[in-house]
This record gives C-alpha cells, structure tokens and sequence, in this order.
C-alpha cells in the first residue's frame, strides 16, 4: 500500500484476550446505560450502517437536521453520556503521548454487513491530540489515505486488538472500513465488530 503518513501507527495484537474481554464487559456497561442507536448523514438523513454511542463528558453525533457535532447528552435518552471506562483512560495515558486525558469515546458497532465511508475525524476543536482507536470483534478492511479525499488510499486488515493511532501528519487523513469478516473472531458472540475511538475534542 502507499505509505501511511508520518504519525499514523498500527498496532497490532496491542490488547491481549484478557484486557479485550474486560474492554466488552466496559462497553456493554455503557451501552446499558447509553443504547446504541442508529445516526442518519446531515442533510439526507440516510441512516449509516453503523450503530452508535458513546462515553465521555462529549459525544460525537450526527443527524438529519444538525449534521455532525460533539454533544454532552444522548440524542434519546438526554442523559449525560457514561464515563470513560479507566481501562480506556489508561490507554490514552500510555500511548496518546498528549498531556490532557480524552473527552469522547465514540463507540461503533459493525453488524457484519456493516462498513464507513472514507473520512476524515475534523469535527474536534484540538487537532494536536492524535485520535486512538481499539477494535474489539470480527476483522475489517480498514483504508486509510492523505489529506486530499482524491490522494491514493492503501488498505489494511484490523484485528481483534489491535490500536491504531490518527496522529501527526496523519491526524486529518481520510480513513474509513470497507467491509467486515464475518466470523474472524470469538470475542463477541453475535459476530460484529465493535470500534472505540478516543478523542480530545476542546
Ligand atoms: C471511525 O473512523 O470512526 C471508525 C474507524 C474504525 O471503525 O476502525
Ligand atoms: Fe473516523
């Protein structure tokens, strides 16, 4: 594939099976308290493929009438989204290299019919915090190009534990999954994919 721009890392296997188990158990405590929900694109309100939610004093969103944006609440239940789990924060503190902790998580569910567009994460105030992100599940095709939507984009595959880290250069670069690998792993016992992006956002 093309190089990855300076500041762009992966990580593969970073979590063992353990802190993989204990990430789910985390993150079905805050889909109990914050139900995923399906978001809809700005303007068209097409709905994503994707469900959603997230933890953190901000959660980022996006719906038909608003369009993309960070929030304090979930669009349904209008409660304050949960905490980041501490296992989450010590991620950060170990490799996010940034002095301040995270404000969101943005929790994404993949069915295995699933998939992101290309991308960029732009909507974050703090641009000079990288972006982290675990995923937990079923692999994916996971594509990642330059900071132009039309530069030349590479794909590779995303396991169960593996972190990759927006950052640098590579903070803005256009990223997105093209498909799920339906039953690549024994983590999740419906299949699917979940991905956890740690943001700072002020
Ligand atoms: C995202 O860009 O929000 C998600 C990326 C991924 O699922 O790996
Ligand atoms: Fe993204």
């Amino acid at each position: 594939m093309a190089t990855l721009l300076n500041g762009i890392r992966h990580l593969p296997g970073y979590l063992d099976r353990p802190a993989q188990e204990r990430l789910v158990e985390a993150i079905r405590a805050v889909v109990a308290d914050a139900p995923l929900y399906v978001p809809a694109m700005p303007g068209t309100g097409k709905p994503m493929s994707v469900k959603m939610t997230n933890c953190g004093a901000l959660g980022w969103m996006t719906d038909k009438e608003r369009g993309y944006r960070y929030q304090p609440t979930h669009p349904f239940t209008g409660k304050p989204w949960p905490p980041i789990p501490v296992e989450l924060i010590d991620l950060w503190q170990s490799l996010a290299g940034y002095p301040k902790p995270p404000e969101a998580c943005l929790v994404n569910f993949y069915s295995d019919d699933a998939k992101m567009g290309l991308h960029q994460d732009r909507d974050e105030n703090d641009l000079q915090a990288p972006v982290l992100s675990i995923s937990l599940g079923n692999t994916c095709l996971f594509r990642v190009g330059g900071l132009d939507r039309k530069d030349g984009t590479g794909s590779f595959r995303l396991s169960s534990g593996d972190v990759v880290i927006l950052g640098g250069e590579g903070r803005l670069a256009f990223h997105g999954v093209d498909r799920i690998y339906p039953g690549t792993s024994t983590l999740l016992k419906n299949g699917g994919r979940i991905n956890l992006t740690l943001r700072r956002v002020t």
